[in-house]
């Protein structure tokens, strides 16, 4: 279905052509002024100084060229010259009842998709997730999934760091602590054991340890990026050793990803960039673009335009191994050739924008990516606690992420917990406690730090992911209940008149759903579809006070109440499985 606007929108745009105007002028937004009217048109204005006349001049030639219609209910002019609409109820109730019985509340995918690769979690592996890793998590799946349902194919990957100097790290580390294993021995020539010589808990212990030592110990970060060096370089012992890191990582990532409903269509890593890297460093010496300074082996990427100094992107170090912006480049290449994208967007902290604009730069500079090719930073802040410094445990330690999720389980509260069994009572915790987390993440602007307030994002009243879960559970209830009393009315559900203020009110929120979506996927913004969640469930709940719903007695009336209900539970349903979460039954 066309949206509320685009309908709107080709009216005025008429207007505007007939009387003489550029029709770009005659677009419609949504209302600034929702006490004054519904939508508005502000091009009357921006025409002023091209047609030397009034903005008063020209709304009223429009004004002149609107005929009577099915869709406009009043139209009105207000100096200094905005065009000022209020839609006839019975257009907004007929296009509910499309809403309502066309999939997806009517949304219209994209005439033009896109494929677009979403790199996100991006977890290094054998480390722990920490709450550093949360955001990453949601916001790159929110925006995987509002993009797939726009209509664009989506490809997720989730970038594991795997190939690193925290694998060197480890390797030294063991070579310390275990030198008699076989691993280490250049000459062994055997098969490898298959089973790992430690477990997670060995490797969560081993990375912090060696990661600690590597800072105040030279000679031993000098060992741990020489196993590094060699890794990537195929030493075999080494391989085998990585092998096994990987086999007892990648679970318990698994389990991690999993508890927070992110899921990912590739779990490829920089290793997987690994043979791309040879061709690729070639091309860039034939190409002239990469030459030797200070022994390391780049590409200059500063622009005049440059008010910083840009440093040159590394492609290989002096001691010719691999760094972060190489595999980053020869991920590019993979993605190219794997995937053909017409998008390449990254979700990752912020604070690695530098990084990512030197890559960039590379990759369009010296051809690893099409000109054309969109590549897409979106730095997200920082997850503070409440004395705004980054979030950590009481202690002062990193926090997991596992554990996070637990406090957010157990700060849940939930009221009628004695008649339900403990599993029962256990799931909704899960449920209501991710609403939570990522409610509370995602209604904040991408970029912006925020503060994790458990007992906000807990709670059950205010903008929370809570209250959206509880409104919705509302409305299950009362439809569970006219089930039971009154079948027919939910079969024969079908928008009739408008009789309140507050319907009114609702409707227009519910009838801006497509709308709304558009514009959050085009401005990669899920924390306009937390508030729009939060505008329709604020609108409902007044409705809800006004109107009685299970006492209407009027058959006609009651049925009307009911799709409105019903599209308000559809439109939130579909919006908060965009923002990764749902809703559970009763709670
Ligand atoms: N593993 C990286 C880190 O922990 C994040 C990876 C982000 N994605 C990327 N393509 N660089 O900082």
């Amino acid at each position: 279905m066309k949206t509320v606007i685009e309908n709107l929108s080709e009216i005025f745009m008429e207007a505007f052509e007939k009387a003489g105007y550029d029709k770009d002028f005659g677009r419609v937004v949504v209302s600034a002024r929702p006490d004054l009217c519904q939508y508005q048109v502000n091009g009357a204005m921006s025409g002023a100084k091209q047609y030397h006349k009034s903005p008063m001049m020209i709304a009223n030639d429009v004004m002149a060229n609107i005929s009577e219609n099915e869709m406009i209910e009043n139209v009105s002019l207000v100096a200094p010259g905005f065009i000022n609409i209020t839609v006839k109820d019975r257009f907004l109730t007929d296009y509910m009842q499309g809403m309502l019985t066309t999939p997806e509340c009517g949304f219209e995918k994209t005439k033009t998709p896109q494929t677009i690769v979403f790199d996100y979690g991006g977890p290094n592996v054998a480390k722990p997730l920490h709450v550093g890793h949360l955001r990453s998590a949601v916001i790159g799946e929110a925006l995987k999934r509002m993009n797939k349902f726009y209509g664009h194919k989506v490809i997720a990957d989730i970038h594991l760091g795997d190939f690193g100097l925290q694998m060197g790290l480890i390797i030294h580390e063991l070579s310390v602590r275990r030198p008699e294993l076989c691993y280490f021995d250049e000459s062994y020539q055997g098969e490898y054991p298959e089973t790992a010589p430690f477990d997670l808990k060995d490797l969560e212990e081993i990375y912090p340890y060696a990661s600690a030592k590597s800072k105040e110990d030279e000679t031993y970060l000098a060992a741990a990026r020489q196993a590094t060096v060699e890794l990537q370089e195929g030493r075999s012992g080494y391989r085998a050793l990585w092998k096994h890191i990987m086999n007892v990582s990648l679970p318990d990532l698994k389990r991690n990803y999993q508890r927070l409903d992110v899921d990912f269509d590739y779990w490829l890593g920089e290793s997987d960039a690994d043979t791309y890297i040879p061709a690729m460093v070639n091309k860039m010496k034939d190409d002239g673009f990469a030459y030797i300074s200070e022994g390391a082996l780049v590409v200059d990427v500063k622009e005049d335009t440059d008010t910083a100094p840009i440093p040159p992107c590394i492609i290989l170090k002096s001691d010719g191994s691999a760094i972060y912006e190489t595999t980053d480049l020869a991920t590019l290449v993979q993605r190219e050739h794997d995937f053909k994208p017409g998008r390449v967007a990254y979700v990752v902290d912020k604070r690695q924008s530098l990084h990512f604009e030197r890559v960039f730069r590379c990759a369009k500079k010296t051809g690893v990516v099409k000109p054309e090719t969109e590549l897409s930073f979106i730095g997200f802040g920082t997850v503070n606690g409440k004395d705004g410094k980054p979030f950590k445990t009481r202690s002062g330690g990193t926090m997991k992420l596992s554990e996070m999720l637990d406090l957010v389980e157990n700060a849940v509260n939930i009221k009628d917990a004695d008649q339900m069994n403990a599993n029962e009572v256990l799931e909704l915790k899960k449920i209501i406690g991710l609403a939570a987390v990522k409610y509370g993440d995602l209604m904040n602007p991408i970029e912006s730090n925020y503060i994790f307030d458990l007992d906000k994002f807990a709670s059950f009243e205010g903008n929370t992911g809570p209250y959206i879960l509880y409104t919705m559970v509302r409305i299950k209830s009362i439809l569970a209940k006219l089930r039971e009393k009154n079948p027919e009315a939910i079969k024969g559900a079908k928008f009739g008149t408008i009789t309140s203020a507050s319907e009114r009110d609702l409707a227009l929120s519910l009838t801006r759903f497509s709308h709304t979506v558009t514009e959050a996927v085009k401005k990669d913004a899920p924390s306009m579809i937390c508030s729009y969640v939060y505008e329709v469930a604020n609108k409902f709940n007044v409705f809800y006070h006004d109107k009685k719903i299970l006492a209407e007695e009027n058959e006609t009336a009651l049925k009307s109440l009911v799709a409105l209900i019903m599209l308000t539970l559809n439109t939130l349903d579909i919006a908060i499985q965009l923002l990764g979460f749902k809703a559970p039954e009763k709670m």
